[in-house]
């Protein structure tokens, strides 16, 4: 194991290497306990660097079996290998020389994932972001690019495919019963894009003809008799090559793109230059095993990996603290592209949803860090919601501030001047400011400090002189290692929605404010707009244009005039957010202080008021149906959480809502689309409406025949899981219940990717008594403790999925989570980490739970051997 050595890598300490590595040949001979690697490297020593200093390649857990200089044996006494260095001095002092560099590793015993492993007997490598120094000795950093050749030697009968990157060279017969394929990939690229693959699969074809009309052949496999599940992630892969020509002008550069999907994955899906590897989770769908969320993901994870062809692989990052760089940037590609797929409001109201739970919380909390992070301990640990999801949010606000046509003219600067290069932000940041003609300096802010920005705002209106005036305030609270803040720029979107419900169109005075947007670049600034009607209602950070926390005092009054009149349907959908969360918040205090709650009467008017509203898109008013959820509420309380005062208050405020809605919950639950299923957008709406429609009304009748019978009726996977859900969270007693999971496990018991639904749902049942059910799902023998899939399906979902559950009062919960999380780490660091990243809020639970949790968290630290993944965690979260 990678065990913590401590040490804390720092942005300010980056050098270039002192070798300039110009290519390399790979051979792969493959064996599942030993697989030979010889690595020919050409290098040459950088200018300026002395003849003194030696070459020092990366490694681990290696052991070198030799190694020679241009063809040649050395002394011994001329370098030095260990599992995670190789050192060699006296090299020449300017030409270039060649090293043979050959070690031997068993992929049938790499339980961590990283490197080269086997999974269902497919060999496959996973380099991002040090897995690569596993495989052989090389300086394993994004800032060298090499040109790589590929040559794998296998059995002919196991491996049938032999797959590299770049485009394929040749192959033939080898020796008795093994065979070889060579690959050669034009395009220099850093070792973590190197990709490997040795299988027998199916295999499913397509090809792209690009805009300049050049063929490219499109090649997916899956395991034999899956073919049929490949079929969208082709559609989707074909539609996001189409899309990157059509909004960047990116044309894709090699003759083949290949997709393998693997059913051991660490992560989602990975973009190796031409040879994407992808968790099978992530292109595996039918209408009998997918739910609508899957066929979402899958599009989306497709063009995401696609388009770091790009934005990764063609320009890559210069080291990597400037992650964000690659990923922030996709994720804001991928949701453009999903946003043009599908409804842009519905799809913008999941993305706010998604960064309100799981980037503000980060944020907010011990493992806080900047989009762009300055230290790091274990570079694993920073694919995170900030450098992902608020990564993606600031070039969002870029776009905001410079216009489309402005940002498009940064983007393809960007694109011309780093093609090939490592970049950093600054080079990123560059392109805009000069494509614009705009100072960047305060905006690029976002990128360095870590936090939520708070605005708080307050108007006054003046009924004799119809002015109106705004006053703004930021503010943004310490962070671990920043304790002072300097002052940001925030792009907010507003509107002024006038008594008529029109829109005020003025231009207000008192600082920049041009395009419904108005720039806070100061602490306080007032702005005032002049000749208004009648008093209007100011609705701010629509769209969320910017990734802030609101303190506003807003009457629910106001609310219910924004969430009427609001043209934009994201605006529209937050402000009746708001007035939902802040009627739970409310409840939840009164719960904990074991008071009766108030009557949810108005907030239910406009939740049915908008449910049969059919001048709005079924998606959209699922989504406004769907509360706030238990970790919205808490996250907003943000101290001393009590999660069962919160779960008692939500329960209350839904089924006040669903009696009160019966009628139309009743006739929305049986409006679901007839006919074959499709996952398109339109009918994954209605279903996704109909769907919560039956949670509601099966609330009011109290009873789970509804659930039961939309069970047994399902024709697909999507409503067949939304009724197992509503029947294990609502009636967990019910024979019902009992019934439909027992069939549901018989009926797929050879499909794992469906069981982990089986496993998720029952792990996010509300309640105490759910803690005992997962530690008997963990000890019963048919659950793989070694699948990453289903042990986030089970622990996962469990952690960060069920807060009733996982903070029961005892502290059982989160001993549950150390022990598995002691246990993994032995076999994979990775996984042990982000599971245990479900704790990172624990400081804001009431004192008993508060307690419970940092006795669990003391117990993993003292555990002894942890991997530098686990204990980086593990000591960030309990540091002062
Ligand atoms: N480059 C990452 C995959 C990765 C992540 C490799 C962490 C090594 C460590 C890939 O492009 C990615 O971001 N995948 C995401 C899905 C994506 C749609 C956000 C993932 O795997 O979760
Ligand atoms: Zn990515």
């Amino acid at each position: 194991m990678r065990t913590d050595t401590g040490h804390v890598f720092k942005l300010t300490d980056y050098k270039p290497t002192d070798f300039v590595v110009e290519r390399i040949d790979l051979t792969f001979e493959l064996d599942p306990k030993a697989t030979m690697v010889v690595s020919r490297v050409i290098l040459h020593r950088r200018e300026g660097v002395g003849t003194d200093v030696p070459l020092v390649l990366d490694g681990d857990e290696l052991t070198l079996d030799s190694l020679l200089i241009d063809g040649m044996e050395i002394d011994a006494s001329l370098y030095d290998a260990t599992p995670d260095s190789l050192t060699i001095r006296d090299l020449p002092e300017s030409a270039p020389f060649e090293i043979t560099v050959t070690t031997t590793l068993s992929p049938e015993t790499n339980t961590k994932l990283m490197g080269l492993y086997r999974t269902n007997g497919v060999y496959c490598t996973q380099c991002e972001s040090e897995g690569f120094r596993r495989i052989t000795y090389f300086y394993d950093r994004p800032d060298v690019l090499a040109v790589y050749t590929v040559t794998i030697i296998a059995s002919k009968d196991e491996t049938k495919q032999l797959l590299s990157n770049g485009n394929f060279l040749g192959g033939g017969n080898y020796d008795e019963g093994r065979h070889f394929a060579a690959w050669f990939d034009p395009h220099p690229k850093p070792s973590y894009l190197f990709a490997l693959v040795g299988g027998d699969l199916g295999l499913v074809e397509d090809t792209f003809t690009t805009m300049s009309g050049r063929e490219v052949a499109l090649k997916i496999y899956v395991e034999h008799g899956k073919e049929p599940r490949a079929a969208y992630a082709m559609d989707a892969l074909k539609r996001s090559m189409k899309w990157d020509e059509e909004m960047f002008g990116r044309e894709y550069d090699l003759d083949i793109f290949q997709i393998v999907a693997v059913s051991d994955f660490n992560m989602g899906a990975m973009e190796n230059k031409g040879l994407n590897v992808f968790n099978d989770k992530y292109v595996l769908a039918d209408p009998e095993t997918a739910t609508d969320a899957d066929y979402a993901n899958i599009e989306a994870i497709i063009a995401h990996e696609y388009f770091h062809n790009w934005t990764g692989n063609r320009i890559t990052c210069r080291d990597w603290f400037q992650l964000c760089l690659k990923e922030g940037l996709t994720v804001y590609r991928d949701h453009a592209f999903s946003a043009d797929q599908r409804s842009a409001p519905v799809k913008r109201i999941a993305e706010i949803r998604l960064l309100k739970a799981h980037q503000f919380p980060e944020d907010a909390g011990p493992l806080a860090h900047p989009v762009r992070p300055e230290t790091y301990r274990e570079i694993n640990n920073f694919y995170t919601a900030t450098v992902y999801e608020k990564g993606s949010e600031v070039v969002r606000m870029i776009r905001t501030i410079l216009g489309a046509d402005a940002f498009r003219k940064g983007m393809d600067l960007y694109f011309e001047r780093h093609d090939g290069d490592a970049a950093t932000i600054e080079d990123f940041i560059a392109c805009f400011a000069e494509a614009s003609g705009r100072d960047l300096k305060q905006f690029a802010l976002w990128y360095s400090q870590a936090g939520t920005p708070s605005v708080s705002v307050s108007s006054e209106w003046n009924d004799t002189k119809k002015t109106f005036k705004v006053t703004l305030e930021q503010s943004l609270a310490p962070t671990p290692g920043q304790s002072r803040k300097a002052l940001m720029h925030i792009p907010l979107a507003y509107g002024l929605i006038l008594p008529d419900g029109s829109e005020f169109e003025g231009q207000p005075t008192g600082g920049e404010a041009s395009g419904g947007v108005i720039h806070l670049t100061k602490r306080k600034q007032t702005f005032t707009f002049s000749d208004v009607p009648g008093r209007p209602v100011v609705s701010i950070n629509r769209g969320f244009s910017a990734p802030v926390n609101i303190a506003m005092e807003q009457s629910p009054e106001d609310l219910a005039h924004i969430s009427r009149h609001e043209s934009d349907g994201v605006a529209r959908w937050q402000a009746l957010n708001d007035y939902a969360t802040r009627h739970l918040v409310a409840a939840s205090r009164l719960a904990r202080d074991g008071r009766n709650l108030m009557p949810a009467g108005d907030l239910a008017d406009v939740l049915i008021a908008t449910a049969k509203d059919e001048t709005l898109e079924p998606a959209f008013r699922a989504q406004a149906l769907a509360l706030p959820a238990e970790s919205d509420i808490a996250r907003e309380i943000g101290s001393n959480i009590d999660p069962d005062a919160i779960h008692t208050a939500r329960e209350a405020v839904l089924a006040e809502v669903a009696r009160a809605g019966q009628d139309v919950f009743t006739t929305l639950a049986a409006s679901a689309a007839k006919g074959a299923y499709s996952p398109d957008a339109t009918a994954a709406g209605q279903r996704a409406l109909a769907g919560v429609s039956m949670s509601y009304a099966s609330i009011a009748e109290a009873a789970a025949d509804r659930a039961k019978a939309a069970f047994d009726a399902a024709d697909n996977m999507t409503v067949l899981a939304q009724a197992l859900q509503v029947l294990a969270h609502q009636f967990p007693g019910a024979d019902e219940t009992q019934d439909a999971l027992e069939s549901f496990k018989s009926r797929y018991a050879e499909n794992p990717l469906v069981l982990d639904k089986w496993y998720s749902t029952q792990a996010m049942a509300p309640g105490s008594s759910t803690c005992d059910r997962v530690e008997e799902l963990l000890a019963s023998p048919d659950f793989d403790h070694t699948n990453p899939n289903r042990v986030r399906a089970l622990i996962g979902a469990f952690t960060a999925g069920n807060p009733t559950g996982f903070n029961r009062a005892d502290g059982a919960g989160y001993r549950l989570l150390a022990r598995q999380v002691v246990e993994i780490d032995g076999r994979n660091p990775q996984l042990a980490a982000r599971l245990l990243t479900a704790m990172r809020s624990w400081r804001s639970l009431e004192p008993g739970r508060q307690e419970q949790a940092r006795l669990a968290l003391l117990s993993i630290r003292d555990a002894g051997k942890l991997s530098a993944d686990v204990s980086d965690i593990v000591e960030r979260m309990l540091a002062a």
